[in-house]
């Protein structure tokens, strides 16, 4: 990874370049680098260690016997397959009727990760080279690559202080090409859906909503994913609930679904599958193997009956901070389009400058509080192989087209994600704060904001 590349990660993770490094270190490559980092930023420990406060990776601090007899259950029968084995295997399917009821929606499918259920949204949907997907500036990597491996063109549209998708520039960047937006509900918090939603409607643009950092999350009551045409979620090490990796999409639409299934499984629609939309719609294409194992399946299948307890957990250590420090003069939080649904990741406060962002992250890790800048996603427009359209193969799709050709990434085009990015503090929450946590934490934010924000 190139200098200025480390620096840029390890700035959007609020470590310094050579805390990043020294972390980085046994990984040969920058591809590896990013993987240890991928993801809402975890801690370790629970304790604090140091006298740091300690968030933890929330999913695996649930982990119990539940996980245990599940993952059993899939050595003893040797079914490790979801489609067959010596005895019948379930627990994919059970997962992916639970999630579908859990998520308020019709169909979910299981895959392998949060990357693969949006490259099968996108192949869902039907999007390929000549379209347009518009973006949020700031969001992860697999945002981009999907619309990139459908030989369509990323289109950025800046964030706002939601820190999700700015619907009105959203609304700018739409062109007669536009087929879909992806509304990524970034950090535990929904994106402003009403508006999306009906700019999407009135333009017939597709919305494809991206939970994977707030599985669970709620926007007007409605379960985030259930909203937009598909939705999808990841399962990795930093999400709400964990299998390690694992992904998942869900929708209403059946030929959506029998298009993402068909893409996740070699293009082949199993009965499975049909037994669930009733009929086949869609002749056969060349799909991937994206398949969910007996183990994933099983693992959240556990954790998936206690999302709704980590959610509380979560959330009763973030309402008690917000209300430690919401009185403060000149306090700013991250705007939220529906407070109840937002999960409590973090608190955000809004500073005026760069400067200040930084003397407020110092103040407060001085005194064991886990601060940053905005962490577990890529300012996308300014990374070097999007500014330079690198793609595996030189007559891309996505970028040979007068409009890929024409069109240009760089700081330029994403400004005012830039100056969210900048202003921003985040200080993480976790599950299974104590009350000690959480009074510390309202002290330390308390000293030091006002003094961060005044210098
Ligand atoms: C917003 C967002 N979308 C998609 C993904 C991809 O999920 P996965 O890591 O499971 O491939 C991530 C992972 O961090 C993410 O943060």
């Amino acid at each position: 990874m190139s200098n200025a590349g480390a620096k840029q990660w390890a700035e959007s993770r609020g470590v310094s370049r050579r805390a990043f490094l020294r972390q980085s270190v046994g990984f040969s490559t920058g591809a590896a680098a990013v993987a240890a980092t991928s993801g809402l930023s975890g801690g370790g420990a629970v304790a604090a260690t140091g006298g740091r406060i300690d968030p933890g990776y929330f999913a695996s601090q649930f982990y119990d016997e539940a996980e245990n007899t599940g993952v059993r259950e899939v050595v003893e029968t040797g079914s490790p397959f979801r489609f067959w084995g010596p005895r019948t295997p379930q627990k994919v399917k059970a997962f992916e009727d639970e999630f579908a009821k859990y998520m308020g929606t019709t169909y979910a499918l299981g895959v392998t990760s949060g990357t693969a259920a949006l490259d099968c949204a996108v192949a869902g949907l039907g999007i390929g080279p000549g379209d347009e997907v518009i973006v949020p500036a700031y969001t992860w990597w697999s945002d981009y690559t999907c619309v990139v491996h459908a030989g369509a063109l990323p289109v950025f549209a800046d964030i706002d202080r939601s820190l999700c998708l700015d619907p009105a520039d959203f609304e700018r960047r739409i062109t007669p090409r536009t087929r879909a937006v992806i509304a990524v509900h970034l950090l535990g918090g929904p994106c402003d859906m009403d508006e999306i939603l009906r700019i999407a409607r009135a333009r017939k643009i597709a919305v494809i909503e991206d939970a994977a950092q707030a599985v669970g999350a709620t926007y007007r009551g409605k379960k985030l994913g259930s909203l937009g045409d598909v939705g999808i979620y990841s399962f990795q090490l930093n999400k709400m609930i964990s299998s390690g990796e694992g992904g998942a999409l869900v929708t209403r639409d059946p030929v959506i679904y029998e298009r993402a299934v068909r893409f996740h499984d070699m293009g082949v629609f199993r009965g499975l599958f049909s037994d669930r939309t009733g009929q086949s719609r869609v002749p056969m294409f060349a799909g991937e193997n994206f398949r969910m194992s007996e183990f994933t399946g099983a693992v959240l299948l556990a954790q998936l009956a206690k999302l709704d307890r980590m959610k509380a957990e979560l959330k009763r250590a973030f309402l008690a901070v917000l209300d430690g420090v919401k009185d403060l003069p000149n306090i700013r939080f991250r705007r939220q389009p529906d407070p109840e649904g937002d999960l409590g990741y973090a608190l955000y406060m809004e500073m005026n400058d760069r400067a200040g962002r930084d003397r407020c992250i110092a103040g407060l890790r001085e005194r064991g509080v886990p601060a940053g800048t905005l962490s577990g996603s890529v300012l996308l427009p300014t990374e070097p192989s999007v500014v330079n359209k690198q793609t595996r193969h030189p007559d891309w799709p996505s970028f040979t087209s007068p409009e890929g050709r024409a069109i240009r990434y760089g700081r330029e085009t994403c400004r005012q994600t830039l100056d969210i990015f900048d202003r921003f503090v985040q200080v993480r929450m976790g599950p299974k704060y104590s009350d000690a946590d959480v009074a510390r934490i309202i002290k330390a934010i308390r000293e030091v904001f006002p003094q961060a924000y005044k210098a």
